[in-house]
């Protein structure tokens, strides 16, 4: 039993091409930069700013960019020489044996499945402003859910159908897609700080640090530049999605890791100099709105150039859902074929070459839960999962280093191993340790049932058996 929970697949197991490999390394850094750059950098920097660090929330980026850096650098080192698809699934599996495994494809699946809910938050609150500037926004009972004081977020869980279709449409239509919005999302940053640089006042950053470090209030809140860096982490959720599209890319080996670095290298630099004018345009303490980086262009006097961004971030966002949604759908699809979820789950449909029946489903749970939950509650979820399966990431390249039959594989190396992933480790484990103590709770229950099912159904099916 023990040896059959931890049987491993070959390194060199290949699967059959049944996906279309379309992507190059340049496909592959805008598949991670759609990712990235979204409701982190767009809604979560003016909150974080506002309720945790002030404008230190410089200082969070900083910090919780260096603990994706590590986890880049070993995502990378892993996705060249173990390669397959499936992200940290794929590569724990060829690790630590099936069952890790399993509990890893079961945190990516909520990873990704509550990332795409929260951008759909996001971009519901920016979506919003957009229909009110226009003088018809909808009431708050339905841009707001139960916790929050409304019915449901009706915008929420309606472009999360949208994206759905383009999916189903298939993986060409939707990388083109992808970056005509690529350009639109970084063009709307670049507006934002041609607009923003020339009006910063020195003195919204003072005081800099008005939160200190780290402290826990009496009402349980905790606050600080690194309870910040456990909130914006949420920017940097999607680097590894480009690991997933391995299957799609025309030369992963070569490609993954320089896709991976390249994006996560662009989006760090770029959230720096956003945070930072943010910061230094509006006193922080204003920042705690549903569209900050609109609502400081307002505030300085550019109303057009504001309504001019908000229309970039409503289809920046869309571009993040699709890539996260891609990116599950993947997830999912390599898991099924393995046997570990139900073999239907991976049938691709031979016109549209996309796995229809995962993304329907995908689109209609998810869609459900973007309705009803809090833009904060789902954001802390994601960063559980997220920081849980990189400290796992960076495990496994220690343990594959150490397997002389898997190391000379890889085509990138990190040069500072294994300085790299027990850093990775240890700042990713940091992170989750500011997190709140419902956030753990959630987390738990959601690897108990993720047991249940192993035991239950993955065991017996699994193809390894
Ligand atoms: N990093 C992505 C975002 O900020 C998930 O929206």
């Amino acid at each position: 039993m023990l040896k059959k929970l931890f049987r491993k697949k070959n390194i060199d197991s290949k699967s059959d091409d049944k996906l279309n490999r379309c992507l190059t390394s340049f496909d592959l850094t805008l598949l991670g930069v759609g990712c990235i750059i979204g409701t982190g950098i767009f809604v979560l920097t003016g909150i974080a700013a506002a309720n945790q660090a002030g404008p230190a929330v410089i200082l969070s980026f900083l910090a919780s960019g260096f603990a994706c850096a590590f986890a880049a650098l070993s995502y990378a080192e892993l996705s060249s020489s173990v390669g397959g698809c499936g992200s940290a699934y794929g590569y724990t599996y060829v690790a630590f044996g099936e069952f890790i495994a399993w509990i890893v494809g079961w945190i990516l699946l909520m990873e990704y499945g509550m990332s795409i809910a929260a951008v759909a938050n996001g971009w519901s609150g920016y979506f919003n402003n957009a229909l009110i500037a226009m003088g018809i926004g909808l009431p708050d009972v339905l841009t707001k859910p139960p916790s929050l004081g409304g019915i449901i977020n009706l915008p929420a869980s309606l472009i999360i159908l949208m994206i759905m279709i383009l999916l189903i449409i298939g993986i060409k239509e939707s990388a083109k897609f992808n970056k005509v919005m690529v350009a639109v999302k970084v063009s709307a940053i670049l507006i934002f700080i041609a607009f923003a640089m020339f009006n910063v006042n020195p003195e919204n950053w003072s005081p800099f640090m008005p939160y200190g470090w780290f402290e826990t209030l009496p009402s349980g809140k905790t606050v600080g530049v690194l309870a910040g860096a456990s909130i914006v982490f949420f920017a940097y959720v999607g680097f590894d999605a480009v690991s997933t599209a391995a299957e799609e890319a025309i030369n992963p080996q070569r490609d993954l890791p320089k896709g991976i670095i390249n994006s996560l290298l662009f989006c760090t630099i770029i959230y720096i100099i956003v945070a930072a004018l943010l910061t230094g345009v509006v006193p922080y303490q204003e920042l705690n709105v549903s569209s900050p980086v609109a609502f400081a262009l307002a505030k300085i006097g550019f109303p057009w150039a504001s309504a001019l961004v908000s229309t970039g971030v409503i289809a920046g966002l869309a571009t993040v859902m699709l890539v996260l949604y891609y990116a599950l759908t993947r997830i999912i699809f390599a898991m099924s074929r393995d046997g570990l979820l139900p073999t239907s789950l991976s049938s691709v449909n031979p016109k549209t070459q996309t796995p229809i029946k995962t993304i329907l489903i995908c689109g209609i749970f998810i869609s459900t839960v973007a309705g009803f939950t809090s833009l904060g509650t789902l954001a802390e979820i994601v960063n559980i999962g997220t920081l849980s399966a990189f400290v796992i990431v960076c495990l496994g390249v220690i343990f594959l280093r150490n397997n002389s039959s898997t190391s000379n594989k890889s085509t990138f190396r990190n040069k500072w191993h294994p300085i790299v992933p027990v850093l990775g480790i240890i700042s990713c484990s940091l992170l989750m340790l500011f997190l709140p103590i419902q956030t753990w709770i959630r987390f738990l229950i959601w690897i108990l049932i993720g047991v249940g099912m192993y035991f239950v159904y993955s065991y017996r099916n699994s193809k390894l058996n």
